[in-house]
């Protein structure tokens, strides 16, 4: 593993990667939106399985003919569903091809319109040019820009806005309202890329984003005896956007990098790692609320304690509920991955808690890719 170096600057929680280049300052995630086929039926799941709130609707009632949007917030987590109201257009293509997932990754900065200013002029291509939008609550300035496969940036310039979402967007009352499971942000979005591809995704970041790589994983860090991957992390200067860039390698069967970009038709966003302060009660809870996750062996725990040292939970209590656990110099930290949560083998969420750890969990890729390759194996594609 080659880390690139810390400087070791905070401000407040915020590391500053000396790599990074500041012509792009990001705030964090504003949101991700996910074209899906019946956006009224995936919020009910978010609602219920993952404990999002109703947000923000744009629909027919709102004037909006084109498309209808539920918008689903957890602390400072906001999930856009879109749904396609035409027959023909890009929505329905994307969903056509792709079947549900991610189309939008929406970054939250200070100046929309030099924010794709300094993308384009660096290469990037553009999705749309800024435009403000404003309704009785103020304005917003969007813009956005291509990035892998068909998913795009789109950055959020919203310092004069007051309104619940964007402008076009109502409240979303709703009488059914199950708690949240304590999701609190995003810690990183990756991206599957196909073969050969990572390097230039990888470099796209750095030059048009100005992001620093932190992290390298060769097949040799992630390989079983049948499958392998490579990954490349990208971290903005602040390190509040992460994101691993992954494409298959070469083993003696298919890899789920493979799986991945031929169920999806090309690049994609894999899963969408959301933070916890407290993982055992996040799971449990998003465990009986009919959430599947992804488990590795009982004998994963023998001899965790050798290779992870003290650490503050029971053991017991993380076998219980599946939950992995993988230490770097600075900490540890806890993740546990959901099955794919649409009907293609794509798209499925991490749930991770950091304790000081600023890594990924690469002591756990064996037990993991162990774990995936024996549901693909179940779906016959391994
Ligand atoms: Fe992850």
């Amino acid at each position: 593993m080659d880390t690139a170096k810390l400087r070791n600057v905070t401000y407040g929680t915020d590391k500053i990667f000396e790599d990074a280049k500041d012509f792009l300052p990001l705030l964090g995630t504003d949101y991700v939106e996910l074209i899906v086929g019946n956006a009224k039926q995936s919020a009910l799941f978010y609602k219920t399985a993952f404990g999002f709130q109703s947000h923000a609707y744009a629909g027919l009632e709102t004037g909006v003919t084109d498309r209808t949007s539920y918008v689903l917030k957890q602390d400072k987590i906001r999930l856009v569903l879109t749904t396609p109201m035409e027959q023909d257009g890009w929505m329905n293509e994307h969903l056509n091809k792709h079947g549900d997932g991610v189309k939008v990754v929406a970054l939250w900065v200070d100046d929309a319109t030099k924010a794709w200013e300094e993308t384009t002029s660096r290469g990037a291509k553009s999705f749309l040019e800024p435009v403000r939008e404003e309704d009785e609550n103020g304005f917003v300035v969007r813009s956005g820009i291509h990035t892998y496969g068909e998913t795009i940036h789109i950055f959020v310039e919203r310092g004069e806005y007051n309104g619940v979402f964007l402008p076009g967007f109502k409240k979303w009352e709703s009488h059914y309202n199950p708690a949240p499971v304590g999701l609190k942000f995003i810690d990183h979005m990756v991206g599957n890329v196909d073969w050969g591809e990572m390097n230039t995704w990888v470099d796209f970041y750095a030059k048009v984003m100005g992001f620093a790589q932190i992290v390298t994983f060769d097949d040799k860090d992630i390989s079983t005896e049948y499958t392998a991957l490579m990954s490349k992390v990208m971290s903005n200067g602040n390190g509040r956007i992460k994101f691993p860039i992954n494409e298959p390698a070469e083993g003696r069967k298919k890899s789920q990098i493979e799986e991945y970009i031929e169920f999806y038709k090309g690049a994609g966003v894999q899963h969408i790692a959301v933070a916890t302060d407290d993982i055992v009660t996040t799971v449990t809870a998003m465990r009986d609320r009919g959430v599947e996750f992804l488990y590795v062996p009982d004998n994963y725990y023998d001899d965790l304690k050798d290779r992870v040292g003290e650490i503050d939970e029971d053991i017991n209590v993380l076998k219980e509920h599946g939950i992995l656990v993988d230490r770097d110099d600075e900490g540890y930290l806890l993740q546990l991955f959901t099955k794919p949560v649409v009907d293609r083998p794509t798209m499925f969420f991490e749930i991770i808690q950091r304790k000081g750890a600023w890594s990924f969990g690469k002591g756990n890729f064996q037990a993991l890719f162990e774990a995936i390759e024996r549901e693909q194996e179940n779906r016959g594609t391994l």
